[in-house]
């Protein structure tokens, strides 16, 4: 029979990236680690800590096992982006152990950092995610043709050039976009295109998009 978590896996929302909107919370969390598991971005922000640490590269299910196994005599502390319920890895490790098993500690989403830095409330907004999910371009431009305020999250090749090429491709030229690069980094940047432009130029691979249906 399997062995019980002693230890309740830990699994901390780090905000957009800079460390100034890490809670203190979280950061009481990650003091008291024993083991620190997340991306190398992540890891990258404590340098100083002096345990074990393993880097997340997008093996989830050697992930889960490593994760049990340690968890049974070591705190454990998983680093995700934002926030842990918003598009990220903790769905994965809540589901496979148990919310019993786990402490899920909220963050600042990049989203709602995105909404602030553009001056718009996001509690009437649609989010959806291309990050890794080519499969979802279709969706997200159906999204957007019907409401009016929504946020995607993109990567390199999953990216607001795709989606602007598929909304010209409909006829929808009239949203407002607006591009959060790197939110919260010394290399932040927040741009106002419309759809035609958005093609012209050069976005990080970082980054949300907010499309708005507004004058
Ligand atoms: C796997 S999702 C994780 C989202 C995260 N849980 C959150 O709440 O922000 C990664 C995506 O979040 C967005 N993202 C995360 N950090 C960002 C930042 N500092 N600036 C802009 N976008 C960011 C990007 O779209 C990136 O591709």
């Amino acid at each position: 029979m399997a062995k019980k978590n002693v230890n309740k896996v830990t699994i901390v929302g780090c905000g957009p990236g800079s460390k100034k909107y890490i809670t203190g919370y979280v950061m009481q969390q990650i003091i008291n680690a024993e083991v620190l598991i997340g991306s190398r971005r992540l890891l990258s922000l404590f340098p100083d800590a002096d345990i074990d640490t393993y880097v997340l590269n997008n093996n989830y299910k050697l992930l889960i096992t490593r994760i049990v196994s340690l968890s049974k005599t070591k705190k454990v502390v998983v680093l995700v982006s934002g926030d842990p319920g918003f598009f990220s890895y903790a769905k994965l490790i809540v589901d496979k152990i148990g919310i019993e098993n786990c402490e899920v500690v909220p963050g600042i989403s990049s989203v709602q950092l995105a909404f602030a830095k553009i001056g718009r409330t996001w509690n009437d907004a649609c989010f959806m995610s291309l990050h890794g999910r080519s499969g979802k371009l279709a969706s997200v431009v159906k999204k957007i043709m019907e409401n009016e305020k929504v946020a995607v999250l993109t990567d390199n090749s999953n990216n607001v050039k795709l989606i602007a090429r598929k909304l010209l491709g409909v006829g929808l030229k009239d949203r407002k976009i607006y591009v959060c690069e790197n939110l919260s980094l010394e290399n932040e940047r927040i741009r106002e295109f419309d759809v035609s432009s958005i093609l012209k130029v050069r976005v990080s691979d970082l980054n949300v998009i907010i499309f708005l249906d507004e004058d």
